[in-house]
């Protein structure tokens, strides 16, 4: 192994040596989608981190960089696994991801100053395609690890600009033939542990620096395509129109409405594409993407439903018909009982919270004990430049790491 060398690091210091990589000069804040010369520059510098610190690093056949802080005497099983992702969504914060990445980082300092001496070993695991903001499925590198996802069908997902998942996989090192459950990987893992910004407000109203997550609620994508006619925007008269771009502006509103009119529902258009996507044009076309959420799987999935059959009747009264493609479910995810009942010793001023995002911890849940937690975000803003952690705030969400990871590497697997 590796001469550990210790650093002054604090996440702070961290976070800003990657604070200009994948800024995004047009949206603001950050762009760093998978297999891009962002990302590239974020794995080439956290492996560069992870070496300094002793770590031993590599990347699996899932595109998951994995840092392995070694004990002499036990094998790769049953590690205490932690980690997060460093891809973002177009125009994202800087903490989204790499905040639970960096925290990792400085958890191995704070564990090797205090001279941990571990019985089992620990792992910093950084997760690809976290956002799917590239190829519209979240959790990609979690999905393909733990076999939740046909390998077929993300090795045929495409980009905006068309190009499959196989082969940007393929020409970033990736081979697609090998993606895929891990049990090699898998078996590894004893349990995960991910800390990540929190993206709400429950923090701030409880005046607490960190939280324990205790559920993810259920949320998936689908695709809305409206069909209408194409047409010269000048020329054809205003009762002459199957416009979809009039019908969808409808359906975004209703989808508004309806998720208002069902507690904790969030439902929200992101993003919307014309085809083709002309001033002067009549669109033939409009797709555009919903995300549904709610603690319920039942009533998330009865929303969508209610959705569609209003979605169905607004483009007929427009003249056009819609069709809607589900992309990804994610059912509401419990996290392991007694690791959170051990957090919650361990960390005895911490709150314990769900969250209505989506994490690679939810992924491994179903597969391992996994838990979570949150650090406080000022504004509870997220998925925006204006996402914010303060320096004080992100140091105690370390230390609080650093404390469950010890705890956790000391007991005997
Ligand atoms: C990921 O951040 C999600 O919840 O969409
Ligand atoms: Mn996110
Ligand atoms: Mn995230």
């Amino acid at each position: 192994m590796t001469e550990t060398v210790f650093t002054q690091d604090t996440v702070t210091g961290l976070l800003g040596q990657i604070a200009d990589t994948g800024r995004d000069s047009g949206r603001g804040g950050y762009t760093r989608p998978v297999f891009s010369r962002s990302e590239h520059e974020l794995l080439d510098w956290f492996v560069a981190q992870a070496q300094q610190r002793g770590l031993d690093v590599h990347t699996d056949r899932n595109g998951v960089t994995w840092a392995w802080w070694d004990t002499p005497d036990r094998t790769r099983h049953d590690a205490v696994v932690t980690g997060s992702h460093l891809d973002s969504v177009p125009g994202g914060g800087p903490f989204d991801g790499p905040l639970g990445v960096v925290s990792a980082l400085i958890a191995v300092d704070l564990l090797k100053a205090r001279g941990v001496v571990p019985h089992r070993p620990l792992a910093i695991a950084v997760f690809p395609e976290e956002e799917g903001s590239r190829f519209g499925r979240p959790c990609l590198g979690s999905l393909l690890m733990t076999g939740s996802i046909d390998p077929d069908t993300v090795r045929n997902l495409r980009d905006h600009d068309g190009n499959t998942f196989a082969d940007l996989a393929a020409a970033n090192g990736v081979d697609p033939r090998f993606v895929g459950r891990d049990d090699e990987a898998l078996s590894q893992i004893g349990m995960f542990v991910e800390l990540h910004v929190e993206q709400g407000r429950g923090l701030i109203d409880l005046d607490r620096p960190v939280a324990i997550g205790s559920s993810i609620v259920s949320h998936g994508r689908w695709k809305l395509s409206v069909h209408g006619q194409g047409n010269h925007a000048g020329t054809t008269l205003m009762l002459d129109r199957a416009d979809p771009m009039v019908a969808a502006a409808r359906v975004v509103v209703d989808i508004r409405d309806t998720a208002k009119r069902q507690s904790q529902a969030r439902a929200t258009v992101g993003k919307l594409q014309p085809v083709p996507g002309g001033s002067n044009v009549i669109a033939s076309r409009v797709d555009f993407w919903l995300d549904v959420r709610h603690p319920d799987d039942a009533v998330t999935a009865a929303l969508v439903e209610t959705i569609l059959q209003h979605a169905q009747q607004v483009a007929a009264e427009e003249g056009c018909r819609v069709e809607l493609h589900e992309e990804s479910v994610s059912p509401t995810v419990h996290f392991d009982k007694p690791l959170e009942k051990q957090l919650r010793q361990w960390l005895p001023e911490a709150p314990v919270l769900d969250t209505g995002a989506g994490h690679d911890a939810g992924v491994l849940a179903a597969s391992v004990p996994t838990a979570m937690l949150f650090v406080r975000n000022p504004s509870g803003i997220s998925h925006s430049p204006e996402e914010h952690v303060e320096d004080a705030d992100a140091e105690t969400g370390a230390a609080a790491l650093a404390k469950v990871l010890g705890e956790l590497m000391g007991q005997t697997p």
